[in-house]
């Protein structure tokens, strides 16, 4: 695990981010006032009040109107926002890694229609391919360099496996015997049982500062793995959120090599279901930025 360490002015107190027992986590510190302002403060408080205008809870997805209106907050955000800053040491080292770097999160803020978080991934650190299941997701690179690969699925009637069932014909014959290459077939799919066709829709690398990226439940790249090239931190919006009790557990696949049979040039690709993976498990620290008013008034 790398360092982490620096000094960010948010509100009258002063904010650090620090390495503590190989974790990162904000640390409060004595009041210190800043020569530097923000350009506007205020802004997380704009992005949550307007996730309340705009998430209307499991099922729905926000009007155009609405993901425009996040999207243009979003992208005026920068570390401050969120008590970070870029010259912390967390986000500046470079030192080498043992084993599999672990990625950090905290919650700014959770409810059943929303929440907001940040992700923080050391060097080399990777969230793998994971999908949202009816989630509409808004995620802004603040620091770093991410490679993103994205996925959506493909959604005709046979997306599981072509060769599943056998013709219809023979299916409705009593005394149809599976020939040698069906059998064949079936063990195939025995093993594929778990796959699912996907198209890829990115990959490709985004460095800070950026424009914000939006998921749909079935557009945008819903399945998505992250790769952090240097140090990052994501800032995510997510509606709904997760919920196993709603049905909404996060799922994790590997994407396989194409098959004999789909076109490399059309950019499909199987994607199986695995266990969480281990580097799918993550360090939650505590969140001590700019802090949310709950106004009842909207
Ligand atoms: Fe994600």
């Amino acid at each position: 695990m790398v360092n982490a360490g620096g000094l960010v002015d948010q509100r009258k107190d002063i904010m650090k981010i620090k390495h503590a027992n190989v974790k990162v986590r904000y640390v409060k510190k004595p009041i210190k006032k800043s020569n530097k302002k923000t350009k506007d403060p205020r802004l997380l408080q704009k992005l949550f009040d307007s996730c309340r205008e705009a998430f209307k809870g499991p099922g729905t997805v926000p009007a155009d109107s609405d993901v425009n209106k996040l999207c243009s907050i979003l992208d005026k955000m920068i570390p401050k926002h969120v008590g970070l800053s870029k010259n912390m040491h967390f986000f500046k080292s470079k030192s080498a890694v043992k084993g599999t770097p672990r990625v950090a999160y905290t919650a700014i803020y959770q409810c059943h229609e929303f929440s907001i978080c940040i992700f923080f991934l050391p060097a080399n650190a990777v969230i793998p391919l994971h999908n949202h299941p009816g989630m509409t997701v808004f995620s802004k690179l603040l620091v770093g360099k991410l490679h993103i690969k994205s996925y959506d699925w493909v959604d005709h009637p046979n997306s599981q496996h072509p060769m599943a069932m056998p013709p219809s014909s023979q299916r409705k014959n009593p005394y149809f015997l599976p020939d040698v290459d069906t059998i064949r077939s079936c063990i195939h799919i025995v093993l594929l049982v778990s796959v699912r066709l996907a198209r890829l829709k990115a990959d490709g690398v985004i460095k800070a500062p950026c424009e914000t990226s939006v998921l749909y439940p079935t557009t945008g790249g819903n399945i998505h793995e992250f790769r952090a090239i240097t140090p990052c931190a994501v800032l995510d919006v997510l509606g709904p959120p997760y919920s196993k009790e709603d049905d909404r557990d996060c799922s994790y696949y590997k994407d396989l090599p194409v098959l004999h049979g789909v076109n490399e040039e059309d950019d499909l690709r199987w994607l199986e279901e695995n266990q969480a993976p281990e580097n799918s498990e993550m360090d939650r620290i505590e969140y001590l930025g700019p802090q949310l008013i709950e106004s009842t008034l909207l």
